[in-house]
């Protein structure tokens, strides 16, 4: 790294900021795939790390997700989930994270007979002992699978109903295209009923239709991707509109092939437009990125300000679940990074 990028680097550090799309299970280093594997005496079909880390090469999404929900395979107990959040969090924190909120698939655990109770005890451990340690704070929003059914899925929110103090909000993942937000309609009116917040993955692979189905259907507070909004004049207009924030993902997006490389990439134009966006790591282990890394990678693309830099910050706490308080307090610290 030049010197340049070094301070640049210290410089996104230094930003207080809230990772708003980040799978928990997107953060399974090999080596803790073959550390959990040895433990629980399970046999990989890869010789070492190495040949683990050469298969994490994708030609799109369906790509990824074979070898993610593999790799899932070896988290069976809860100091396993504890273990994989904690890393995590430390990570997090050294990237100026002082607030996440934490995707997981449920669905992906309880079809192996990994039972709620086993996922929620270790991650909430680990969450609680970063509240401790770093006061990074936390909101977990457990993920419905689309490519499985909406009674599979309405099945989960009532296994979920008994951790609902842990559950800010719901969202949907896993293959987009194909399965639209419209096919979860009421298990979304449930979730809403019960007092749940509402998110969605639509535009990452998928037709702006499906934007307009989450904000239709699924009444979503943020757009999970998104980034496929930008051939519809119309929905970016009414995004700007309703400042309906977008979890922009880009090296995960150059990674599975929605942009052919990061200086293609359509996030300063986005923001550009007046659009809310955010930068995120999605799956920081299967894309070699975690946060700051991603706010490096467009910012050397796109040549992107240090004001650019404190906006999306800025844009990333606005976007947040945080109560107002905690808002104005991050939002205070950040308007006085501009003055230093
Ligand atoms: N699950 C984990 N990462 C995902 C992504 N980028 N899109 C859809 N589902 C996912
Ligand atoms: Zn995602």
């Amino acid at each position: 790294m030049t010197l340049s990028e070094l301070k640049n680097q210290a410089f996104i550090r230094s930003l207080p900021k809230a990772e708003l799309h980040l799978h928990i299970e997107g953060t399974l280093e090999p080596e803790m795939v073959f550390d959990l594997a040895q433990k629980h005496g399970i046999q990989l079909p890869y010789v070492d790390v190495d040949a683990l880390r050469r298969a994490y090469s994708f030609s799109n999404l369906q790509s990824f997700l074979d070898i993610y929900y593999q790799g899932v395979q070896v988290l069976r107990d809860s100091d396993d989930f504890f273990q994989l959040t904690h890393a995590y969090l430390q990570r997090a924190h050294t990237d100026g994270v002082v607030h996440v909120e934490m995707f997981f698939d449920p669905q992906s655990h309880m079809e192996r007979g990994v039972s709620l109770s086993i996922v929620f005890d270790g991650i909430i451990r680990a969450l609680e002992s970063a509240k401790h340690k770093y006061g990074m704070t936390h909101r977990l929003i457990p993920c419905f699978l689309r490519h499985l059914s909406a009674e599979a899925a309405m099945q989960t929110l009532e296994a979920l109903l008994p951790y609902r103090d842990h559950i800010c909000a719901v969202g949907l993942d896993s293959s987009e295209n194909g399965h639209p937000p419209s096919k979860f309609s009421r298990v979304f009116d449930r979730a809403r009923s019960e007092n749940f917040l509402t998110v969605a993955h639509a535009g990452e692979e998928g037709p702006p239709f499906y934007i307009r189905e989450a904000l239709d259907y699924l009444k979503v507070s943020r757009i999970d991707h998104g980034v496929g909004c930008e051939v519809d004049d119309t929905l970016c207009e009414r995004l700007v509109q309703e400042r309906m924030p977008l979890t922009v993902c880009p090296v995960s997006n150059v990674k599975l092939a929605v942009f052919k490389s990061m200086e293609e990439h359509n996030l300063k134009r986005l923001l550009r437009r007046g659009l809310c966006v955010t930068v995120n790591s999605d799956d920081p282990a299967y894309f070699g990125a975690y946060i700051a890394d991603n706010y490096l990678a467009v910012q050397q693309a796109l040549e992107l300000s240090r004001e650019d830099m404190i906006s999306l910050a800025s844009n990333s706490i606005e976007a947040s679940f945080l109560g107002e308080a905690d808002k104005f307090y991050w939002l205070g610290k950040l308007t006085a990074c501009a003055y230093e």
